[in-house]
């Protein structure tokens, strides 16, 4: 397993495993209807242009036959008004890849990509009602806060979790 920043070429297999992980993920938590429409075609749109954006880094985990299985990106906090805070905007890895670590090192690779780039703090919003959220939580985040988004006209209560030292999480994903 190999984890390494994406390039370009990269967004046809990021928007893969953003919708399949969409789909084991938030299955009875998403509404059904918006996992459905959900396609690999409109995500590749998407992430053809966000792997371009400077300040945003994407790392992807790839496996030795060259599969890529998971991906995160962070980059400026999107809403809060937050001094030194990067966002980790998304982290995916496909279902059958979970728990081999891979999660880990691919934030891992961000934090210190980003610790370089002067961020000293971390946020990121989770669904309320995803089971992974524990991720964040073992890796001491802080509960920072509550918002909504709505899908579909459903709203779907999100937390925030803060990591306030970068440094102390990066031992922690080691
Ligand atoms: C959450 C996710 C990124 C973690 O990556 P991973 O490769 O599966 O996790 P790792 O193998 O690196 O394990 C990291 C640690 O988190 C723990 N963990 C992961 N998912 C967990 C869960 N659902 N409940 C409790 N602990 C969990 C692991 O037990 C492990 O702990 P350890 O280091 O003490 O053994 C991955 O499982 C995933 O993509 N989940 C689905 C998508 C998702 O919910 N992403 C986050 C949305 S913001």
């Amino acid at each position: 397993m190999k984890v390494r920043e994406a390039v370009a070429g990269d967004a046809e297999a990021i928007a893969k495993v953003s919708v399949d992980c969409w789909k084991t993920t938030y299955k009875g938590i998403v509404p059904t209807t918006y996992l459905k429409n959900m396609s690999y075609a409109k995500r590749y749109k998407k992430w053809k242009k966000q792997i371009l954006i400077e300040d945003v880094q994407t790392y992807v985990g790839q496996k030795e036959n060259g599969e890529v299985v998971g991906f995160c990106d962070g980059g400026p906090v999107r809403k809060e008004n937050l001094h030194e805070t990067f966002e980790l905007y998304a982290i995916y890895i496909l279902e059958k890849a979970q728990g081999q670590g891979i999660g880990k090192s691919l934030l891992y690779q961000l934090v210190s990509d980003m610790t370089d780039r002067g961020y000293k703090h971390m946020i990121v919003w989770v669904l309320e009602k995803n089971d992974y959220r524990r991720f964040y939580e073992k890796l001491k985040g802080r509960l920072y806060g509550k918002d909504e988004i709505t899908l579909e006209g459903e709203r779907l209560p999100m937390v925030a979790y803060t990591f306030s030292d970068l440094s102390a999480l990066r031992k922690n994903l080691l």
